[in-house]
């Protein structure tokens, strides 16, 4: 199997296990507990058919979208994630430069294996910078001074990991920075040798983020470890409230799923949230992004920039959160097993099929831009649906 026999996600999914060692596998692959959530993320745009419309001269179609005071020139965006060079030696500084030639947004993670003002320096599309709250403030403050010094765009905080997920395929492997693998995850290293070479014949593992504050080496330095001890659990909506004002600029908050928390998120000044549950990583068992959208655009969408992330594999999803008021998406997996599979061009070709999907159905649904998607597009198919009770009890 090859890059160009990758035509979807599970065909990426299929050559980033067969390049991976397993536990760097499982690591992207797996989520919390039984996974419940993992794979409900994507099943939930099942609950809805698109409801096409025809004969309204589709020759052009616009994908662009304006979200947070960028403007992409595709509705999706690559949501920041951790340890991107162990996935492919390349790691962020190829993602970053798939999404530029895309015209796309990067996030950067405060776990991230390239600096971010490298990143920052070298392309033009916009970037986000995802942190955590820490128990040291200072800490925060100095993380801040760092982006804005650089010039990144949007700031976005995690709040769905106020302590680590209990990933029990991590467990079983032993996948901890640095390694500390058991026996079984040994052997999984050793029969991917290619993977070896290319990871000791590159740059020295860092993480350029953290790398002044943190220990990475010492012995709490699993990602587990992190969370628990680096993390400030006690952070509150009046913390945050401070950072957004320090801050002075796009603002998000990534992993808020109730309304209340939505409203609270305007009146502390953020410009955007992101609906998510982390990939399906911390809280298993928790709603899905895609199930609790209408209620959140409903209750905040003309006030804040709504986004959402988890569980996107297909145009036709992307569609969906579009029509019922999402202003952009976010993928993960999406693209780091085409990063494990191939690097940039891997990026590069999983943004572009995505980018042609949307574009295709875009037609099929009779929409030449963006704005023309409305939730009139959708029928859900349960009727309990909070939208199609709406729906019923106004006719
Ligand atoms: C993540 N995600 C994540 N989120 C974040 O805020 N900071 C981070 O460092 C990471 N790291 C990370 C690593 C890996 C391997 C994965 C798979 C995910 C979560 C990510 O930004 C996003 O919310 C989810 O990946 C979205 O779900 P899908 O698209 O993977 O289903
Ligand atoms: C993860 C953390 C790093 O999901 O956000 O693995």
């Amino acid at each position: 199997m090859r890059l160009k026999d990758c035509h979807n996600f599970q065909d990426f999914r299929q050559l980033a296990k067969r390049r991976l060692p397993g536990p760097i596998f499982n690591y992207i692959d797996g989520g919390a507990d039984d996974e419940v959530t993992l794979r409900k993320n994507t099943t939930a745009f099942d609950s809805c058919d698109l409801l096409p419309s025809v004969l309204r001269g589709v020759s052009d179609v616009d994908l662009s979208v304006s979200v947070m005071g960028q403007t992409l020139y595709m509705p999706v965006y690559c949501s920041p994630t951790a340890l991107q060079r162990l996935f492919h030696h390349r790691g962020e500084r190829a993602v970053a430069a798939a999404a530029e030639t895309y015209g796309t947004m990067f996030g950067v993670s405060s776990l991230g294996t390239v600096s971010l003002e490298e990143l920052r320096a070298k392309h033009k599309n916009p970037q986000v910078y995802q942190f955590y709250f820490h128990r040291d403030r200072g800490l925060n403050a100095a993380m801040m001074q760092r982006a804005k010094d650089a010039g990144v765009e949007v700031m976005m905080l995690t709040v769905d990991s106020i302590t680590g997920g209990n990933r029990e395929r991590d467990l079983r492997t032993g996948f901890s920075i640095p390694f500390r693998l058991t026996l079984g995850g040994m052997i999984q290293f050793a029969i991917k040798p290619m993977w070896g070479i290319n990871y000791v014949t590159h740059e020295r593992f860092t993480l350029p983020q953290l790398d002044d504050h943190v220990d990475m080496s010492g012995g709490a330095s699993s990602i587990g470890g992190y969370f628990t001890e680096m993390l400030d659990p006690s952070m509150t909506w009046d913390d945050v409230g401070q950072m957004v004002q320090a801050w002075g600029g796009q603002f998000c908050l990534k992993g808020v799923m109730t309304v209340e928390d939505a409203r609270r998120a305007v009146e502390i000044g953020c410009t955007g949230i992101v609906l998510s549950n982390h990939g399906g990583r911390q809280l298993d068992g928790s709603r899905t992004p895609f199930d609790q959208l209408a209620e959140i655009v409903d209750a905040v969408g003309d006030k804040i920039d709504v986004m959402m992330d988890s569980g996107i594999q297909r145009g036709t999803h992307v569609l969906k959160a579009l029509s019922q008021g999402a202003k952009a998406v976010g993928i993960g997996r999406g693209y780091l097993y085409a990063l494990a599979a191939a690097g940039q061009p891997g990026v590069e070709r999983a943004l572009g099929l995505l980018k042609a999907e949307i574009e295709r159905d875009m037609k099929l649904m009779g929409a030449t831009s963006v704005s023309q998607l409305s939730p009139d597009n959708l029928r859900y198919l349960n009727r309990h649906h909070p939208i199609a009770d709406a729906r019923i009890a106004a006719e």
